[in-house]
């Protein structure tokens, strides 16, 4: 029955959503130090694992807890780092030499500072693992020095002892709340508030109580309407008590008000209280493992009810290993799983139960100091929230197949038309950002940049909207990117199609621009990237850049001229900055015979010059419905020695070219044919600078012409390309049969091992579900696997059709934002 209904599914889903990973594709992908997307970079030899950013509150000065040291940058706009000064803070010979002594890694022995924070208008606070001995200290801004303090030393509670440990902390009104273990074993965690003064106290949790089960700290955020304190962490999930280990996330409150009981919960918490946070889209796995979550403020005039938290997710099971999805969650349904109802722990069997019983309290209000110790007891054991906080339309907004994120930035950006787009800034695991803007229709991510070479265990994302650049702290140094390049994109489609919330066309200017440079009627269609809308401008100046290539008429004008003898093989080379792009070629008699000609990925094409093969190649792409000529050449017959100069599109950059030269000899079809032209040659060798080039521009041409020479061997490429050879040309028309054939079939076997392939995911979908946990067996859980869809509450309220859940896996969610209704997602299309 299933595998009925499989291969139902398969037809259509070859022939309709092939291809349907697209979207996840970034458009364009820089890497490092490109020049579309330059990186200001702060490293300096004496300064290691730059991984702790603090933006001051003018975000002038940028603080960077470092190993043995702490920074103060200057910030300027657009991105600039410059060293202003630099404290050093290492733990003395002796602390060092004891750390070591107790068996830990030297290099892990130093003082990494893990708290940077801004206590009031004169002075910074800073914690560090100080020899696995953590300390803290305040720091005064002007002059920038450590201030002894002996109250303030003390790191316990505050600081992790492991640098390697996660640890959260934040300031409010001079008081520091923070999550992090406090031993050095690492494994009594625990969310306290330090500093306090007057009346308030310094509180705790009571690790006792099972309030935190092995948490690992992501975050913490502040709501001053609400008065208090959130904190993002992911631990075990003891209320799942058929799965060891089963990973869920969470969010936990305090109020700022908490002063702690008189009797009962002396000097802890009273307003402790935590919910699941749910990433999952009904009948697939959940995904499980927060990475990071960050809070994007509400629009101008929203009440702070619609504050939004976005967060990356990863999965424990293996299904969704090396994937990870994101959610955003609403602070007012935050506030109405806290006000529901709450588990109840029995404390002999262990068991979470959901009773419904008379309340003598809402667990998590704030203001309960004086409350008797009922209630207070009541309180005590009532902090798990019953319900799971579930992401806006209980969708994911983004599920990336391939990659792993592990740090996000959020901010809104208001578009040409006035309205508010949301854009992430997302870090993958191994060294891109990511810009991703949310549209109705779906995530479309603008550009990746690459950030850093090696992947890095401990990083920061941090964003400044009024510099306008992210931050990135790695062991590899601090980088500032600025948002957006505006001027990288050359043509008014480019500019378009990239769908940049922060980029418009000046349409006086000719220029791609910043929105907010931009005097009048800027052009820009972020939600659909429809070119033909925005960049119909009347052709006044043939030579505008703002119009991309005319489609030329009858002719081959204008292109490269390549000259050729007959039975070379031409190689011509097209390429595209966007890889949303589909490029293809069109020859002298309009469609190319694919049995003649090879096709690479890079967009080249390559065949062997005939009698019936010259004549005019086009290189077009299409992008979003918008079709463009990127390249063109007339391929002739060689007349002479003499090599002629090409002639130049209109459109072409405004550089030099030397005239093209071409290697006689046989080379390899499959080998780069870098000796051809040696202009090409930098580009060429360089794969990533080629890419850059601006797509309008009419390539460089890169020819590539080879004179077989009778003797060589032929490899199976090359037969493919030649394989008119043995046979007379005008048999042509029969290829087209076989072809036809040929494809048929390859279509019904890629059919077939497609089902296989699904049936096989299918089966392993259900089997393998032994969560990552090390020496966890893959096989018997699988039992524990149904059982997780079947208690999270979306799967339930399906009511058994999990089971059935045979459709393809989301590669990406319809899940948006609409930035001018309240920012609450739209019904995907
Ligand atoms: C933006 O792109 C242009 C064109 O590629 C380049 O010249 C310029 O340096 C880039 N600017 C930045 C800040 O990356
Ligand atoms: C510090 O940086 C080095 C590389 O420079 C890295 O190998 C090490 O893991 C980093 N340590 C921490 C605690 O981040
Ligand atoms: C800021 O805090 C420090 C340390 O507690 C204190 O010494 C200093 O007086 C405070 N400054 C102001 C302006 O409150
Ligand atoms: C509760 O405590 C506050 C001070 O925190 C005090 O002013 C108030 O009188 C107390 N209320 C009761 C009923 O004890």
């Amino acid at each position: 029955m299933r595998s009925s209904s499989l291969i139902s599914v398969c037809l259509p889903f070859i022939l309709i959503t092939c291809g349907c990973h697209g979207n996840v594709t970034p458009r364009v992908t820089f890497p490092l130090h490109s020049p579309g997307r330059s990186v200001s970079v702060f490293s300096a030899d004496d300064v290691f694992n730059t991984t702790t950013l603090l933006l001051s509150k003018d975000e002038d000065t940028l603080f960077i807890g470092a190993r043995n040291a702490i920074l103060s940058l200057s910030l300027s706009q657009g991105g600039g780092l410059t060293l202003s000064s630099k404290l050093d803070w290492s733990p003395p010979e002796k602390d060092l030499t004891d750390c070591s002594m107790k068996g830990k890694e030297e290099m892990d022995c130093p003082n990494f500072v893990r708290v940077l924070q801004v206590v009031n208008s004169t002075h910074l606070y800073a914690c560090g693992t100080f020899a696995f001995s953590p300390r803290c200290t305040f720091i005064s801004s002007e002059p920038f020095s450590l201030v002894s303090s002996p109250k303030a030393e003390e790191g316990r509670g505050r600081c992790p002892y492991d640098p390697y440990q996660k640890n959260t902390a934040i300031t409010v009104d001079g008081e520091l709340y923070t999550g992090t273990v406090a031993d050095y074993r690492g494994n009594r965690p625990v969310i306290s508030r330090h500093l306090s003064e007057g009346g308030h106290v310094d509180l705790k949790l009571d690790d006792t109580l099972g309030w935190l089960e092995e948490p690992t700290f992501i975050s913490s955020a502040f709501i001053p309407s609400e008065e208090k304190v959130y904190f993002f962490f992911s631990e075990t999930g003891r209320e799942y008590d058929f799965i060891d280990k089963f990973t869920v996330s969470r969010i936990a409150q305090v109020c700022t008000s908490d002063v702690g009981g008189q009797r009962t919960l002396q000097r802890r918490w009273t307003t402790f209280t935590k919910a699941q946070l749910l990433c999952q889209s009904a009948g697939e796995l959940p995904y499980n493992v927060l990475q990071d979550i960050t809070s994007l403020q509400p629009p101008e005039g929203a009440t702070e009810d619609q504050t939004l938290f976005y967060g990356i997710f990863s999965s424990q099971w293996s299904v969704n290993s090396g994937r990870s999805a994101v959610c955003v969650f609403s602070l007012k349904t935050i506030k109405d799983v806290f006000a529901g109802n709450y588990k109840f722990l029995n404390r002999d069997t262990l068991k979470w139960s959901t009773k419904v019983q008379e309340k003598p309290a809402n667990p998590g209000e704030c203001g309960l100091h004086n409350a008797s110790d009922n209630t207070l007891r009541f309180v005590k054991e009532n902090f798990l929230a019953d319900q799971s906080v579930q992401p806006i339309n209980q969708e994911l907004t983004l599920v990336s197949p391939d990659h792993l994120y592990s740090n996000i930035a959020a901010q809104r950006v208001k578009g040409a038309n006035g309205k508010e787009y949301t854009v992430l800034y997302l870090l993958t695991e191994n060294g891109f950002l990511h810009k991703a803007v949310l549209l109705e229709k779906g995530t479309h991510i603008i550009e990746e940049i690459q950030v850093f070479t090696q992947p890095q265990r401990v990083r920061n994302l941090l964003l400044s909207i009024p510099k306008g650049v992210v931050l990135v702290g790695s062991s590899e140094g601090v980088l500032s990117v600025p948002v957006s390049n505006c001027s990288f994109y050359l043509s008014c489609a480019d500019c378009v199609l990239a769908r940049d919330p922060f980029c418009g066309w000046d349409r006086s200017k000719k220029t791609c621009a910043q929105i907010s440079s931009i005097t009048e009627n800027a052009g820009q269609d972020v939600d659909n990237g429809d070119v033909s809308e925005v960049c119909k401008t009347p052709v006044i100046n043939p030579r505008s850049r703002s119009m991309s290539l005319p489609t030329p008429a009858a002719g081959c004008l204008p292109s490269e001229l390549v000259s050729v003898s007959l039975n070379d093989v031409v190689r011509l080379p097209c390429s595209s900055t966007s890889r949303l792009a589909r490029v293809h070629w069109e020859g002298p008699n309009g469609h190319i015979s694919s049995n003649l000609s090879l096709q690479k990925e890079d967009g080249s094409i390559s065949f062997l010059a005939t009698a019936s093969t010259l004549g005019c190649y086009k290189c077009l792409s299409v992008e979003n419905g918008f079709s463009r000529v990127l390249a063109m050449y007339n391929v002739k017959q060689e007349s002479s020695t003499t090599l002629q100069t090409p002639t130049h599109a209109p459109t072409t950059q405004t550089h030099t070219t030397p005239p093209v030269q071409t290697t006689r000899g046989f080379i390899s079809p499959d080998t780069k044919l870098l000796t051809t032209a040696k202009r090409d040659r930098e580009t060429q060798t360089n794969p990533m600078t080629k890419e850059l080039q601006p797509t309008v521009s009419v390539q460089e041409p890169t020819v590539a012409v080879t004179r077989r020479k009778s003797s060589r061997n032929i490899t199976p490429e090359q037969r493919l390309e030649v394989g008119g050879e043995s046979q007379p040309l005008h048999r042509e028309p029969t290829y087209l049969k076989e072809l036809v054939v040929v494809s048929v079939l390859f279509a019904l076997c890629l059919c077939a091992l497609l089902t296989i392939i699904l049936l096989n995911l299918r089966q392993r979908f259900r089997s393998r579900t032994a969560p990552h946990s090390p020496g966890g067996s893959p096989r018997t859980s699988s039992s524990n696997e149904r059982e997780a869809l079947r208690h999270s509450p979306s799967a339930a309220k399906r009511n058994g059709s999990v089971q059935n859940g045979s459709k393809p896996p989301h590669t990406l969610s319809n899940g948006a934002l609409n930035g001018s209704n309240g920012h609450l997602p739209n019904t995907p299309i």
